[in-house]
């Protein structure tokens, strides 16, 4: 089957030297990428800028922005039987990105930020996508009833969320402690462990619904 997957984290230029960006690794994407190469599916790993190395067998598109990696997924999503979205997505970019690099001054100084476009968000309304929808939550508070809001208003077959206030799991740990909520109200914890065996569930799980 077909398998597309997003991972990493995505940067919004301020100008050519900064940028605002978040703690992702990719870590958690690439390894649902391996575990479906491991179990024969091909698999799209649409990436932000990560310093893991590519799985060979990927199909790897890396992007920076929020905007490339929507526009690379809205381009690759037909034909795919699942879509997994683990990338974090910066949910704001730099209204007026400056051309050269800001000066500093004596002053403080204020960004007029902008929405990015949501992705995963965008599937069903906009992309009329209908395989299999994986969103992730990642949430510091209310992890349920967050999580459950995100996965109503993205129309997601399955939803997982982590913790990632927790240093122990979530942003560029090996491992991860998730909830994972499907379609049908109920939810099953999955304790601690190796990214790379959650990954392996996460792929099973998917595999039961296509
Ligand atoms: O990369 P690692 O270091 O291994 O860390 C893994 C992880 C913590 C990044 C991962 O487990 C995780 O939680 N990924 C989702 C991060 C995120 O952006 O969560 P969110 O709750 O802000 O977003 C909800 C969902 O919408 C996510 O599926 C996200 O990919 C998607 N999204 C968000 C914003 C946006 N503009 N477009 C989107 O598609």
């Amino acid at each position: 089957m077909k398998i597309l997957i997003t991972a990493g984290p995505t940067r919004e230029a301020i100008d050519p030297v900064r940028y605002i960006s978040n703690r992702s690794s990719g870590k958690m994407g690439y390894a649902i990428a391996e575990a479906a190469l491991a179990k024969g599916h091909e698999v799209i790993l649409v990436s932000g800028p990560v310093v893991l190395g590519a799985p060979e067998e990927a199909q790897c598109l890396p992007v920076e922005s929020a905007r490339e990696m929507y526009s690379t997924v809205e381009k690759q999503l037909n034909g795919c039987h699942a879509a997994i979205y683990c990338a974090a997505v910066s949910d704001y970019r730099i209204k007026d990105i400056a051309t050269q690099k800001i000066k500093k001054s004596e002053e403080g100084m204020m960004l007029h930020l902008e929405k990015t476009e949501d992705i995963l968000g965008s599937c069903r309304s906009k992309f009329n996508y209908q395989g299999v929808l994986v969103g992730f939550a990642a949430e510091t508070e209310n992890l349920e009833a967050n999580a459950r809001a995100k996965m109503e208003k993205k129309g997601c077959d399955l939803l997982v969320a982590n913790d990632v206030s927790r240093k122990d799991i979530g942003f560029d740990s090996d491992q991860n402690e998730v909830t994972l909520f499907f379609k049908d109200g109920t939810s099953q914890k999955i304790p601690i462990q190796k990214k790379r065996l959650l990954a392996t569930k996460i792929i099973e799980i998917v595999e039961s619904m296509i």
